[in-house]
């Protein structure tokens, strides 16, 4: 069995008369210790499943079975468990309390977990040794991603979820940023997801099984959403994500570039505001 079984999972939002469906039937495996990368365009629903995944948020109908538990299941109290213990996220805007320093950040995130792992250990692992005391604002983009990647390692969860985090970073720093969530998955039997817009993150991909990074693999992965469509194999490449994969698979897109302030500026609310 795979440690995560998400099986016909359907996330449905009502907004007014609209019904927005979030995810189709989606099913996919990932398995312990793998770095699985899910590869879609924007809009397709891959916020909306690493959400559900992290306990974020719970699907309409479906299972999503993590190491053999559906939390789709899970009550509330249960929710804020496995989020604190056994969830690490890391997003495209790396998300760090401004007003802490790099180790204070880390030290926030442990701070709630039982069997955390040491701060400055940590962020000795992800190179920042030299900016324990440094605010975010005085890093610079891949040095705060890497700051909310130690951030996540910390609370040595089973499973470390990404949302684009390369979204927001230049070419090199991005393969950075990616060889050291390939590099958590190898040496700490990490299961790492990834989710990306980027079709170029299949030539990092490429790029890093010459560097011999061959677990920096989506091929395990099988994700099916609508019933037509199945992304399988090596997933989406560049060039399945043309106009018309977008056309036929990105039917509430506008919708979508709303939501990004949901999920990124601090809600809606901060929006109308
Ligand atoms: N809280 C929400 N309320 C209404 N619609 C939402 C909500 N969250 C996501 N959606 C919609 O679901 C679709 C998929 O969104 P999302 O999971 O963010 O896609 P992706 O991350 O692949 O770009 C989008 O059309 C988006 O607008
Ligand atoms: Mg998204």
């Amino acid at each position: 069995m795979a440690y995560i079984e998400v099986k016909h999972e359907y996330k449905r939002y009502q907004m007014g008369e609209t019904e927005i469906i979030a995810n189709h039937d989606v099913s996919f495996e990932a398995e312990q210790g793998q770095l699985t990368v899910i590869l879609g365009p924007s809009g397709a629903g891959k916020s909306t499943v690493l959400n559900i995944l992290g306990g974020m948020d719970s699907p309409s109908s479906g299972e999503v079975v993590i190491d053999g538990v559906d939390i789709a299941q899970f009550n509330d109290r249960q929710m804020t468990t496995y989020r604190r213990e056994d969830v690490g996220f890391v997003f495209q805007f790396y998300n760090l309390i401004p007003n802490l320093t790099t180790k204070e950040n880390v030290e926030l995130a442990s701070s709630i977990v039982a069997d955390a792992l040491d701060a400055t250990e940590v962020l000795n692992q992800v190179g920042l040794q030299d900016r324990l005391d440094n605010f975010p604002s005085q890093l610079s983009g891949g040095e705060q991603q890497r700051v909310a990647i130690a951030r996540a390692l910390a609370k040595n969860p089973k499973l470390l979820l990404c949302d684009e985090p390369t979204g927001a970073l230049d070419y090199q720093t991005g393969k950075q940023v990616l060889k050291l969530l390939e590099t958590a998955s190898r040496q700490e039997n990490k299961t790492v997801l990834i989710i990306t817009h980027n079709a170029a993150l299949a030539k990092w991909q490429t790029a890093s099984s010459t560097l011999t990074m061959p677990r920096f693999v989506r091929s395990r992965t099988t994700l099916t959403q609508r019933p037509s469509k199945t992304l399988s194999g090596r997933g989406v490449d560049d060039e399945t994500i043309n106009e018309e994969y977008v056309a036929r698979n990105v039917p509430v897109k506008r919708a979508a570039d709303r939501n990004y302030f949901d999920h990124y500026a601090g809600g809606s609310d901060f929006c109308r505001r």
